[in-house]
């Protein structure tokens, strides 16, 4: 989703603006935009499409000191270069992530005042508001102060004004926003990856702050524009994630990286023992009730969580999408968990659940990956994943690590609620140790998944089915064939499908059929038997081998601990859906449309 930086400094503010920008096309975007300050004024250079058009017009070497730039993902107004970021309207020029929802609001009262609108976008009103206060005021922080009690929605700008060339000012609410430091000037961005190439030195902005950003100063205001103290963090990592080390794609790098992910992240909470567990997750005994919350393969995560703890901690859970669960009635009470999951940490739909929940009383609990997000701040308690910096847009590791979570949050409360016995406990803590081996070896039977995506690429649509856990491993296996290659795929419980959707089945229409919950698996079958009968293409993805001849390909996953299972039966659907995406020709890492971090509802 959109990304911001700026620089000012006694550097030349063009390459760095640059470098961060590509730093941040990860996220997402569209068109792509820069405006700095040159003899005295601002020029403004935007393009629709990728950093590359933008890069053809600009001159590097430019004497520019002071300067903002923009990915755009376009919300209001389509991908071009009128709506692209940045906006000038008298003396401002911003960039903006977030949307101002009352921008049609704003937009009548300043044209009535005599404004003109070049663009659809809600960024150019926000800019407007701010020119038109700023006649008024004449003073630029009292201007932002108004302004930013004016807006309602999400923001977080990057802001010049042609009356100041020495300063850069930023505020946010909601959308995410850093300040940085560095030797020979500072920086502001949306997030650490975009200025780890200079220093890891950096301030969180928090709701309703204005930064007054000069080559060699930063003063933070808070809501009452007083002054106040910013920590400092240091961020402990390189960007040296941000290499595809040989890899074709992130995609396929993160996919090879799980085996560690999955160690590092259990390793973290986890020493063989029971106490450990106790140690971390104690503050988990005393709920009876759990709702989880989140979007996208984060919510996916939710399903298999569910589909544990209700198995074998026998604690009911009820998990739902972040963007309708913060407009419903909830029914939660105070022995009731909130769990926010979110990889990045910044999902707004996600972030404004947390809030809904807190705002009731409701504990919160969040399984995040990048420390220091909003999420992570505003959650009661934290669980990070250790997935290391994610840059392709469909998430693998990130997704595999929150299941490694959930899989101890389930040994943790299972046995809490003495579901889980000691022998058992001791069976599942052996296979734990066997998993990074486990994970490695599935991966390294890539080449057999990546037959079975070149028999199957060019088809329109690709089904997947299953049931209960298998199921919720179906969504994810369909979200990430369709998210990268732009394939129909639709995932459906085993038994649903003859309720309407087998009128889709056609002669070789491929159905990737999970069964590893043993229970179901026979149930699984015969649902298999019903799409075979009808011409379809099978897939068949399980931990028994098949004993009568209902499929086209059989996928084995390596028998382990069913608490633990999941996190291998997801790596050859990753698999299938890359080599499908790359025969297909598609930009895996940057799916079209698509956003890393999507901080708009
Ligand atoms: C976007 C991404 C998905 C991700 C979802 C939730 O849609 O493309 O990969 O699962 O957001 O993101 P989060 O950062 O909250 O996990």
């Amino acid at each position: 989703m959109c990304g911001i930086i700026g620089f000012i400094g006694r550097d030349k503010c063009i390459p760095k603006i640059i470098h961060g920008l590509e730093a941040l096309e990860y996220r997402g975007y569209d068109s792509a935009g820069i405006a700095y300050f040159k003899d005295g004024k601002i020029e403004t250079i935007k393009e629709e499409g990728k950093i590359a058009n933008l890069k053809k017009l600009l001159n590097f070497n430019e004497d520019a000191y002071n300067g903002i730039g923009h990915t755009r993902w376009a919300t209001h107004g389509e991908a071009n270069k009128t709506n692209a970021h940045p906006h000038t309207v008298g003396k401002f020029t911003i960039v903006h992530n977030g949307i101002i929802e009352n921008y049609s609001e704003l937009k009548n009262e300043l044209i009535n005042k005599g404004y003109k609108f070049k663009s659809a976008t809600d960024t150019e009103v926000a800019c407007a508001t701010f020119d038109d206060i700023y006649k008024e005021e004449k003073d630029i922080l009292k201007t932002l102060h108004i302004a930013s009690q004016k807006f309602r929605g999400s923001y977080a700008f990057g802001i010049l004004c042609s009356d100041d060339t020495s300063t850069l000012y930023a505020m946010r609410n909601t959308s995410p926003l850093i300040v940085a430091s560095a030797a020979y000037g500072n920086f502001i961005a949306s997030d650490v990856p975009a200025i780890l190439e200079f220093t890891n030195k950096y301030i969180l902005l928090d709701d309703y702050e204005i930064a007054k950003i000069e080559s060699d100063k930063i003063t933070v205001y808070d809501k009452d524009l007083q002054v106040i103290n910013k920590k400092i963090n240091t961020f402990a990592g390189t960007f040296a994630a941000a290499a595809k080390n040989g890899y074709e794609h992130f995609m396929l790098k993160e996919i090879h990286e799980q085996d560690k992910v999955f160690s590092d992240t259990i390793n973290f909470y986890f020493d063989g023992t029971i106490d450990s567990l106790e140690k971390n997750f104690s503050f988990l005994k005393k709920f009876s009730k759990i709702d989880i919350v989140a979007c996208g393969s984060a919510y996916h995560t939710g399903l298999v969580g569910k589909s544990l703890i209700e198995e074998y901690a026998n604690t009911p859970v009820n998990v739902e999408v972040a963007s309708e669960y913060r407009y419903k009635k909830c029914f939660y009470d105070k022995n009731t968990l909130v769990i926010l999951v979110s990889q990045s940490g910044e999902t707004a739909d996600t972030l404004a659940a947390l809030r809904k929940a807190k705002e009731d009383g409701i504990t919160t609990m969040a399984i995040v990956n990048v420390i220091g997000s909003s999420i992570a701040r505003e959650a009661e308690h934290v669980i990070y994943i250790k997935a290391g910096c994610e840059i392709a847009v469909a998430t693998t590791k990130a997704y595999l690590a929150q299941l490694a979570i959930f899989s101890l949050l389930a040994i943790y409360l299972g046995y809490q609620n003495k579901c889980i016995k000691e022998d058992e406990l001791a069976k599942i803590f052996t296979d734990l140790e066997k998993m990074p081996k486990l994970i490695k070896d599935t991966i390294a039977n890539y080449e057999s998944y990546f037959n079975i995506a070149d028999k199957i690429y060019q088809n329109k649509q690709i089904f997947f089915i299953g049931r209960g856990i298998d199921y919720a491993l179906s969504m994810e296996g369909s979200l990430k064939l369709k998210e990268i290659s732009y394939i129909n795929s639709v995932a459906y419980q085993a038994g649903e499908l003859k309720h309407g959707t087998i009128s889709l089945i056609e002669k070789n229409t491929p159905v990737i059929a999970i069964a590893t919950d043993k229970n179901l698996i026979e149930k699984t079958i015969s649902n298999i038997k019903e799409v075979k009968a009808r011409g379809a293409y099978v897939i068949y993805v399980s931990n028994e081998e098949p004993k009568e001849d209902f499929y086209d390909e059989f996928i084995k996953i390596t028998k382990i601990h069913p608490l633990l299972e999941s996190i291998l039966t997801i790596i050859p659907l990753q698999l299938l859906a890359y080599k499908v995406a790359k025969n297909n020709k598609c930009d895996i890492d940057k799916p079209r449309n698509l956003a890393k971090s999507v901080t708009v509802e």
